[in-house]
């Protein structure tokens, strides 16, 4: 009972927010030259976490609404941490794969693509598959002094060869970034 209301409640509190903050932003994108910034829209205030950008351009307007497709390509270690802004929900591990190392986020993602997490020693932690927007995430707790990562889908794959110490890819992989650009399968 108690978990059938708490659902109940945040659809309703989604079905709110969403309709004024689509208004919100197509407001917005007419009076662009007027407004650098806008507040928040609903709980996701990307404006508040500035290093969650990840060299991405402006998110679209369903993107800022909180679910599993939301802001593709952006580091969402950013805000999904404890004490930020969607710290009720930390990943363990999340990201996003593109179809080339130097795509823009709204675009080029790859949906269906196999992400398997291992350890330092090869042992596969956690196998996530990405979405529609190519978004893959867990809250599994994961255990590793590093990590290895191999992406694959339709025998293509993909292998990071040294283990990291974080799985905060978007932290390293973005064009310009440590790891030279996004996440891909190509
Ligand atoms: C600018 C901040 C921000 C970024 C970046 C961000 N999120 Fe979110 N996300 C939120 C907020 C805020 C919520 C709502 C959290 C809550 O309900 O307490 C949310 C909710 C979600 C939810 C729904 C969780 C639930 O249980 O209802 C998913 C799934 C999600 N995010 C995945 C991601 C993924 C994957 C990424 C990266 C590709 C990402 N987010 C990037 C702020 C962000
Ligand atoms: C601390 C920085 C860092 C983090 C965090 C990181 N990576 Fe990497 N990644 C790299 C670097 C550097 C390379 C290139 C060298 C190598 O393969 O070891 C790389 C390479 C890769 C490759 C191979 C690329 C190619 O051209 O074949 C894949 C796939 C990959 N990473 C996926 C991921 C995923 C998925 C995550 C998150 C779970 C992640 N990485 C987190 C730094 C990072």
């Amino acid at each position: 009972m108690i978990a059938l209301h708490r659902i109940s409640d945040s659809v309703r509190a989604r079905s709110l927010v969403a309709a004024p903050c689509r208004r919100f932003l197509l407001g917005l994108l007419v009076l662009l030259p007027l407004f650098v910034a806008g507040p928040g829209c609903g709980p996701v205030d990307i404006n508040q976490e500035p290093s969650s950008a990840a060299g991405c351009e402006p998110p679209q307007a369903g993107d800022l609404e909180p679910q599993p497709i939301m802001l593709p390509g952006r580091r969402c270690a950013a805000c999904h941490e404890k004490g930020h802004q969607a710290g009720r929900r930390v990943w363990t591990a999340a990201g996003t794969v593109y179809d080339r190392p130097d795509s823009p986020c709204n675009s080029g993602v790859v949906a269906g693509a196999k992400v398997e997490i291992a350890d330092e020693t090869r042992k596969v932690l956690v196998t996530l598959y990405t979405n529609s927007r190519g978004n893959f995430y867990t809250s599994e707790p994961l255990r590793y002094t590093g990590i290895i990562v191999r992406v694959s889908k339709d025998g293509k794959t993909r292998e990071m060869q040294g283990a990291m110490g974080s799985t905060d890819c978007a932290a390293c992989h973005y064009p310009g970034g440590s790891a030279g650009g996004r996440v891909y399968l190509n």
